[in-house]
């Protein structure tokens, strides 16, 4: 009783999220669309029980800290009051992904959560459903309740913004993404941080907001002619424009390193060498390379001139939120 446990994969913004206009219920400024991808997951188990006095939240097996459990036990209410239960839980995460390095744990983590607190507390939510709950916790997390392409709609209400899968006739099967590991360690802007500092101090950020509509439409229609060139080139004009946004902001900041500069203008070349590749960032220094499954290896060979192959790795399109079956305890 009061068991579940669920996987989730995370997902990377072709159209990214970048600003809220609700900081309680996380609701965005702009529609995002992404891509969710196989390689980096979590899985959580949660188990809620009259007999606990208190929340724990243990990530990677280790028991996190007042603050990070404090987070974790503000999502635990959101799913106690859909369930009209006050028991205290134990939640027990494994990130097989870096945390908090621009990799996307916060949306593999939350919706990964949000499916172990749906079958812990039965509460028989809806994709939708899910995706609005999982937003609540982190708003990327809305999108990884889907598998392949997914537009998360910003709406205007909880009820009203969440993600849903985009038709796009299996093409996702003849994409990947070659991830770049700059840095794996934590970053010291949060996602969560960066963009409202950004949101309230950038002298760019009216200008992101004018130009992201647009940026959509053109994505879908790539998606539905399957034209990679174009889906590519807004993929990166997007990334680069979310980029711009910090460093117009009081004070500035980036999340690029000198490497995240080399690994995009790596990737120029080797488009201009005639291999069709795209790059994006998030909040960190890693770069994310789109490209065409056929290209792959050809691809990795002129990225191994540059980085160490243990920096590389490649990811096709993933799955949505899945429920685990949980492990009898003895
Ligand atoms: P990232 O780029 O990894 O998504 P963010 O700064 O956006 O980095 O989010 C990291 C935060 O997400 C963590 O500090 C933590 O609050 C939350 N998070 C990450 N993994 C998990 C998990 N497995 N369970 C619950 N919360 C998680
Ligand atoms: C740059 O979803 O981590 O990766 O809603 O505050 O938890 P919170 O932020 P989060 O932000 C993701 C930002 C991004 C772009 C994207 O994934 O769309």
């Amino acid at each position: 009783m009061y068991n579940g446990k669920a996987r989730a994969y995370t997902n990377i913004a072709l159209i990214k999220y970048w600003g809220k206009k609700d900081q309680e219920l996380i609701l965005p400024m702009n529609n995002s669309l992404s891509l969710t991808l196989d390689a980096f997951h979590t899985e959580t188990s949660v188990h809620f029980s009259p007999d606990y006095t208190k929340d724990s939240f243990y990530l990677d097996d280790l028991e996190q800290d007042a603050k990070a459990t404090t987070k974790v036990s503000r999502f635990l209410d959101l799913a106690r009051k859909k369930a009209g239960i006050s028991y205290c839980a134990c939640v027990k995460s494994q990130n097989f992904v870096p945390t908090a390095a621009g990799l996307a744990s916060s949306a593999s983590g939350l919706a990964a959560l949000t499916g172990a607190c749906n079958d812990a507390l039965q509460l028989g939510l809806s994709d939708k459903e899910l995706s609005q709950l999982a937003r609540r916790g982190s708003g990327s997390a809305c999108r990884s309740i889907f598998g392949g392409f997914v537009e998360w709609e910003k709406g205007d209400s909880d009820e009203t913004s969440f993600a849903q899968k985009i038709p796009s006739n299996n093409w996702e099967e003849d994409l990947a993404m070659i991830f770049i590991l700059i840095n794996d360690q934590k970053k010291e802007v949060s996602s969560r941080d960066g963009m409202q500092l950004t949101v309230e101090t950038s002298a760019y950020y009216d200008s992101w907001l004018e130009t992201t509509a647009k940026d959509i439409q053109t994505a879908k229609e790539a998606i539905l002619q399957q034209d990679f060139q174009a889906l590519g080139e807004v993929t990166e004009s997007n990334g680069l424009k979310m980029h711009a946004t910090t460093l117009a902001a009081v004070p500035p900041f980036t999340y690029w390193s000198p490497d995240s500069l080399r690994a995009m203008n790596t990737v120029r070349r080797i488009r201009k060498n005639g291999l069709s590749c795209y790059f994006t960032m998030d909040a960190g220094p890693n770069v994310k390379v789109l490209c065409q499954k056929k290209d792959v290896s050809a691809i990795l060979t002129e990225l191994q001139k540059e980085f160490e192959e243990e920096q590389l790795t490649c990811a096709y399109a993933g799955k949505g939120l899945k429920s685990l079956e949980m492990e009898v305890s003895k």
